[in-house]
């Protein structure tokens, strides 16, 4: 049954996250097409409402409804009046009067897109709040999988890296488990937190996570801007134990493994120059992929029948 809203991986379930991807492999197949719009979404509107910097997610959600043929509308947050002051209630208020049909909102506050959900019955996507969720990232990631595993059962990914403040760890990581992937993170063990999802292998070691034997590994961005303390001693020493230099790049050649990063890369950090040409990295497949899925998902969800009334609580 279609939702209102996509705020979580964890509130699908694995026939809706399947249906979700098999219906992005259509959409998909038009990017091959002289004429890649259809008119699925005529007459709809979609806001983008980003209260953090994007360049992935914002550019392929705007692709993916226009594509639809929705009528996007861009809120600058730099040029909106939330820079003199307006709460987030004023500006919800003020854009539900212009009656959009889809709201999709990045914030750094986790919970926030949830808060706007709650309010407006237009469908709120969430492209990603705090360390919460990621959830269309994480769709894109298991598409991208299953193009190179399309039974993903029993599959290995290793997710590397800054896991305590990332999103896309925490939404990717729940839709691999969902679909029967098995999951492990390497990383410092004050990135890696020790408790959290179950049945999620944790690694500090480089080597024996390798000797795990994933079938992908997922760097993670290094996230200086969430980082309000040191995690670890310098980019230089965080790229010599976990990033995937010259020489570990040889041995993942050697293993046929494959290579997935989120964006945005942090070169010489997470990885060297040379993954970004290697042959078995999905990381431009991802970005592809994403326009695919954002569209699945935009076709998907069901807006409020009947008005877009709102009952914002004077508290926020
Ligand atoms: N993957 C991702 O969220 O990238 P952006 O921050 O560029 O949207």
């Amino acid at each position: 049954m279609p939702h209102k809203d996509l705020l979580d991986i964890a509130s699908l379930d694995r026939a809706e996250i399947n249906h979700l991807l098999d219906q992005s492999v259509p959409f998909k197949e038009l990017f091959t097409r002289s004429v890649k719009k259809v008119p699925a979404l005529k007459g709809k509107s979609v806001l983008m409402l980003f209260y953090e910097p994007s360049t992935r997610t914002h550019s392929s959600f705007e692709v993916a409804a226009k594509r639809l043929s929705a009528d996007v509308t861009n809120f600058d947050v730099a040029q909106s009046s939330i820079t003199k002051g307006e709460s987030v209630r004023e500006t919800i208020e003020t854009l539900q009067a212009m009656r959009t049909d889809y709201v999709i909102v990045r914030h750094k506050a986790s919970g926030l897109p949830g808060t706007i959900a709650r309010l407006t019955k237009a469908s709120v996507i969430n492209a990603g709040d705090g360390a919460h969720a990621h959830p269309t990232q994480a769709l894109l990631d298991a598409f991208t999988l299953k193009e190179k595993f399309p039974d993903p059962t029993g599959k290995k990914v290793l997710i590397v890296g800054d896991v305590l403040h990332s999103r896309v760890a925490r939404s990717t990581s729940t839709v691999l488990k969902k679909i029967g992937v098995e999951v492990g993170y390497l990383g410092p063990g004050s990135l890696v937190p020790r408790v959290g999802p179950e049945n999620i292998r944790r690694f500090t070691d480089y080597k024996q996570a390798m000797a795990w034997s994933p079938d992908v590994v997922y760097l993670l961005r290094v996230q200086m801007e969430r980082q309000d303390v040191q995690f670890f001693p310098s980019l230089r020493e965080y790229h010599k134990l976990y990033g995937i230099t010259d020489q570990r790049l040889e041995e993942i050649r050697d293993r046929g493994l494959y290579i997935m990063h989120p964006g945005p890369v942090n070169r010489g950090v997470e990885l060297c120059d040379a993954v970004m040409d290697y042959e078995r990295s999905l990381i431009n497949d991802q970005v592809e992929n994403g326009i695919a899925v954002r569209m699945a998902v935009l076709y998907w969800l069901k807006p409020g029948a009947g008005s877009h009334d709102l009952q914002i609580p004077p508290s926020l």
